[in-house]
């Protein structure tokens, strides 16, 4: 549809994004509320689709942001924070298996002074002298998929995927197949309990061949190799993983009834005694000069070690130091990984496009020239929003320089690994005459809104919310999407199709669609692509799914800023729709309805998310759609908090950093258990379970008498 010329009554200024330092806390509060929810997407894209859409350095930003606003203003750390997390959920096709001691992740060292500043952090934690550098193992980084191997009497009995470092996959058919995985342990001595872990990879070389050969057969081709080995080692079929040629590096342990081995070095080379393929080029450094000589060896390597590493892991050698210098929240403090800058190319902006997402965010696109990088072929990048073209980023610092970017522009682009590239510099030299900087639009290329940038928001949004087709078509998407209905063969394709015969215009749309085939006398099964069985699948899948759990209902809603996590928050503290849809029409009253309180009191909902729920109710026709949809599906309640457990019903407050597990198991676990976990201490708590370095919390718990427990005891407690 072409745009609609309108004209904008002011233009909308936007203050451009603060340093962190010039934050105001209610700033910050939304400001990281907004990073959660952004890293979540990411990590979904990247963990469970395996298609990530931004670079591992994007992503690196918007996690140093957040942590870096954490650590101005720790009292807004929540158990939702993604500091407080390892990757997303697992993705829920296999069976899920507990890991007995949590997949942790790294922290990340971009440059030499990061590398010096990680071994300084080290040696201040253990006290060592200045000149007494503990040793460290250096080693790739392997780009690929971790994986624990449990062991016991020496056979393996349990593979599973890291999922959220808690929680992963089970995958133990799958991985028998893998001829670098040995099915029992060699060696007298292997101790009763064994957990081998490390990563599954494939060479460039079996990519390539792999990618051809699916090509070939007209079947899925991967971006890079570490989507094909996800892909392949996460196959329903053993047989099917079993024809991948899948490959594996042991670098780490689990679970282990006693410890061969003192040190980190000893340990990998007693690992690779039992039968496993470990590092040849794991290598013991005694000095930051070593470990960065060794850094630059294997990056002018990078490209001929067969197989992609996204950067050099240090890990402090001696075990006993390793435990005594124990972890920070999600990573150890022990061990670091060192990136590799991205692999770049040069080529030419063709043009830009303007994607309309569900929310109405328009998101710039550019189309360029293809280019390879990095054995991909890149034809598009993302242009993230309207100052990001103008060379300012989400900090309000200028980027690549302050350049902004025009069509026709040579440009630089950047992917590490991933599927939408990044541009990360303009060649000025090379700008065409007669450029003219990038007006962008003002008017919604889909339906001719308004598209309007508020203030603080980096987005431009088309204000069409209900009268755009690119949102209504994003929204159905979003609500046929796996984490929502999941609907099976309706995906984005059939959304589009179904939306444009003006068949499919709502939610409730989907659910009388088989009804009203019925009658037509243009039946579905006389569309081009659709049999009697299809037809009969579709009806049958959506059937299937008129029986909804609460949290899925609110998530397919397509609320601003109610991911998963959230909608499951909402879920459990509502029971019902019938209390919720109550409940949040009575929020609509005003700020100080009680109900309104309650909302915004639910631990891990803020005021932004508060604000987007209630002003979503507040739209009648938004709870007109919902009454339509609600007339043909039945939402089943939310699991009701256990009422039979000591802490059930208590008020909890987890504070300091907690070493037994993390917020986020902490919270569940309490939360399974029938407690209430909450943000702040008042007179209405019962427990404050206090880890190192409690602060303000633990204060205020002494002065108004709450009782406070150490890790050990809440776990005595809750048994
Ligand atoms: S050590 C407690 N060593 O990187 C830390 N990890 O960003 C255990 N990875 O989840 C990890 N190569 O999947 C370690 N040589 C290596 C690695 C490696 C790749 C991955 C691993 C981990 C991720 C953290």
């Amino acid at each position: 549809m072409p745009a609609r010329k309108t004209s904008v009554r002011k233009p909308a200024v936007k203050p451009a994004a603060l340093a962190v330092e010039q934050l105001t806390r209610p700033q910050a509060k939304a400001e990281l509320v907004r990073l959660a929810l952004e890293i979540d997407a990411h990590d979904k894209r990247y963990y469970q689709d395996d298609a990530p859409t931004i670079s591992d350095a994007a992503y690196d930003g918007l996690r140093r942001r957040s942590d870096a606003i954490e650590a101005r203003f720790p009292d807004l750390l929540t158990a939702a924070s993604p500091s407080q997390r390892i990757g997303a959920q697992p993705a829920g096709r296999f069976a899920k298996v507990r890991h007995a001691v949590p997949m942790l992740s790294l922290g990340n060292a971009f440059s030499d002074e990061d590398v010096a500043d990680f071994v300084e952090r080290v040696r201040r934690f253990l006290k060592l002298d200045a000149e007494e550098a503990p040793a460290v193992v250096a080693e790739p980084k392997i780009d690929g998929l971790s994986l624990s191997l449990r062991y016991e009497g020496g056979e393996l009995v349990t593979a599973a995927t890291r999922g959220d470092g808690f929680e992963g996959e089970d995958v133990t058919a799958n991985v028998r197949t893998i001829d670098d995985i040995p099915g029992h342990l060699k060696g007298r001595d292997v101790p009763r309990v064994c957990e081998i872990r490390g990563e599954v990879y494939m060479t460039t070389r079996d990519f390539l061949e792999l990618n051809r050969k699916q090509a070939e057969a007209g079947e899925q081709v991967f971006a890079n190799p570490r989507n094909s080995a996800a892909g392949s080692l996460r196959q329903k079929d053993p047989s099917v993983t079993a024809s991948r040629p899948l490959k594996f590096f042991a670098y780490a342990w689990g679970e282990m009834s006693e410890m061969p081995e003192t040190t980190q070095f000893k340990m990998v080379h007693w690992i690779a005694r039992t039968g496993f393929v470990t590092n040849p080029r794991m290598k013991l450094c005694a000095s930051v000069e070593e470990i960065l000589a060794y850094y630059r060896d294997i990056e002018s390597r990078r490209a001929s070690l067969g197989y992609d590493i996204d950067g050099v892991v240090y890990k402090v050698d001696r075990l006993d130091l390793q435990q005594r210098l124990g972890f920070v929240s999600r990573s150890p403090r022990w061990a670091i990984a060192h990136k590799f800058a991205a692999e770049r190319a040069t080529t030419v902006m063709n043009g830009i496009d303007i994607q309309v997402g569900r929310t109405g965010a328009l998101t710039p696109v550019a189309r360029l020239e293809p280019v390879t990088v990095g054995g991909v072929v890149v034809a598009n990048a993302t242009l993230h929003n309207e100052d990001y073209i103008k060379g300012i980023g989400s900090d309000g610092e200028p980027i690549r320089g302050g350049v902004d970017i025009r069509v026709g522009d040579t440009v630089v682009v950047q992917r590490a690994g991933d599927v939408i590239p990044q541009i990360v510099e303009v060649v000025l030299d090379k700008r065409p005459k007669h450029t003219k900087a990038y007006v962008f639009p003002a008017t919604c290329p889909a339906c001719g809104s308004r598209a309007v940038r508020e203030e603080g928001e980096a987005v431009r949004r088309c204000a069409g919310a209900l009268i755009c087709p690119a949102q209504a078509v994003e929204r159905l998407k979003h609500f046929v999407s796996r984490n929502a209905f999941d609907i099976e063969g309706f995906g984005d394709k059939q959304v589009q199709e179904f939306f444009d015969a003006g068949l499919v215009k709502s939610d409730a749309d989907i659910f009388t669609l088989e009804q009203r085939d019925a009658r037509s006398s243009k039946k579905l099964v006389d569309r081009e692509g659709y049999g009697t069985v299809s037809v009969r699948n579709l009806f049958a899948a959506i059937n299937e799914r008129r029986r909804i759990e609460l949290h899925r209902l609110i998530f397919a809603l397509g609320i601003r800023h109610v991911g998963e996590g959230n909608a499951k928050l909402l879920a459990r503290h509502y029971g019902t729709i019938e209390h919720f849809i109550e409940a949040m029409r009575a929020a609509g009253k005003g700020h100080d309805s009680e109900a309104f309180q309650d909302l915004d009191a639910i631990e891990g909902i803020g005021d932004v998310v508060a604000e987007a729920v209630v002003e979503f109710f507040a739209e009648p026709r938004n709870r007109k759609a919902l009454d339509e949809l609600l007339a043909e599906i039945e939402v089943l309640p939310a699991q009701q908090a256990r009422r039979d457990t000591p802490v059930a019903g208590k008020t909890v407050v987890f504070t300091g950093s907690l070493t037994r597990f993390t917020r986020d198991e902490a919270k569940a676990m309490a939360e399974r258990l029938g407690a209430k976990v909450a943000g702040s201490v008042s007179k209405k708590t019962d427990y404050v379970v206090a880890g190192d370095s409690a602060g303000s919390k633990l204060d205020k718990a002494r002065e108004l008498g709450v009782s406070v427990l150490t890790e050990d005891e809440w776990l005595d407690l809750v048994g």
